[in-house]
């Protein structure tokens, strides 16, 4: 099966695209290189904006896996305009010409942002989106934009991920757990700025199984599906980096909490994906902390601009 993995060089796609080869199948990567490209030498990676793709460069393809556009919430305040562009047009250029040329499977990186600020209440994919900032907002456009697409011969599946965190080889600081890791490694700290608000977590490892799982489904399923490996409170996640990092290290980290406001706050339901597509998470909090020690020594200096979205962008965009 021949596979396009749009934006593939970013953090998920460099976890997720060795997994795809090695289980033998055929994957190309279109991506604009903003941060570097860490994939195995033997990837096929061509380095392209995909708002210049046209048909021809899409036809091949069985499937495409959408991983491309703005990640996170600073880049998307910082320059609101072209988040817009890349999160919400983007994903629904890209589908609208895959669906002209027959490729079979759409499947699109949709965040659990959407679903804004909640107060004690398991959302699913019913639940009202009710997201008011900007990266919020064109996650769900881009999702609406390719869901509107699906019919019985173009299967789209939208996976609302939890923060993703872990390890990668195209390495990310700027995510929940893998910011108080570094906390606690370089400073012997950690800040957390609202402990009482949730968050579903997704360990990368648990990203690419949600992927293969939406690649193998039948071609008839099409739909949106929450997948995170739990629900956690930021005071909890704080505890459990502590906690395991004194016992890794025998040093003791300090805690220090805020209340701070913040406009996110949601936890998931992910029974629709277990039951359609057969997602099972296999890991927790603590097993991100063990997988982002064990690799402790490839990431260098922490404060390595690439390891934070904005710094890049800004250089970019600035
Ligand atoms: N990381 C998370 O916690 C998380 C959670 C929910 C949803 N998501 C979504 O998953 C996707 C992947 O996340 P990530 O953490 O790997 O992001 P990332 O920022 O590491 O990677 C995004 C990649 O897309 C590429 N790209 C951006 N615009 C492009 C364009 N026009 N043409 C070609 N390439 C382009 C960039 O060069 C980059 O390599 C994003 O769409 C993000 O919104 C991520």
């Amino acid at each position: 099966m021949k596979i396009l993995v749009a934006g593939g060089a970013g953090y998920i796609g460099s976890v997720l695209v060795p997994e795809l080869i090695e289980r033998g199948y055929d994957v190309d990567v279109i991506d604009l290189l903003w941060f570097g490209n860490y994939l195995p030498p033997t990837s096929k990676v061509v380095q392209k904006d995909l708002f210049k793709c046209n048909e021809q460069d899409i036809k091949q393809y069985d499937q495409i896996i959408f991983l491309a556009g703005l990640s996170n919430d600073p880049m998307a305040e910082f320059d609101p305009s072209k988040n817009f562009v890349f999160n919400a047009a983007l994903p629904s250029y890209v589908a609208f010409i895959a669906k002209q040329v027959g490729v079979k499977r759409f499947i699109y990186a949709s965040s659990c942002s959407v679903y804004g600020y909640t107060v004690n209440e398991l959302y699913d994919e019913d639940s009202p989106v009710t997201c008011g900032y900007p990266y919020g907002i064109s996650k769900l456009q881009g999702e609406r934009g390719v869901m509107q697409l699906h019919d019985k011969n173009f299967s789209v599946i939208a996976l609302r991920q939890g923060t993703v965190c872990g390890y990668s080889p195209r390495m990310r600081m700027d995510l929940i757990v893998n910011a108080m890791f570094k906390s606690a490694m370089t400073g012997k700290k950690i800040t957390v700025d609202n402990p009482s608000i949730w968050r579903p977590i997704l360990d990368i490892r648990d990203a690419t199984t949600a992927y293969l799982r939406a690649i193998q489904a039948d071609s008839s399923l099409s739909g949106i599906y929450n997948v995170a490996s739990g629900n956690y409170t930021v005071g909890q996640v704080g505890d459990m980096v502590k906690y395991e990092i004194e016992k890794l290290t025998g040093e003791k980290i300090t805690i220090t909490i805020n209340n701070k406001q913040d406009f996110r706050n949601y936890k998931v339901a992910v029974d629709r994906a277990k039951t359609y597509l057969g997602f099972q998470s296999q890991y927790a909090v603590e097993d991100i902390i063990d997988d982002l020690y064990r690799h402790k020594e490839l990431f260098g200096d922490y404060e390595k601009d690439e390891y934070y979205n904005i710094r890049v962008f800004r250089k970019l965009t600035g």
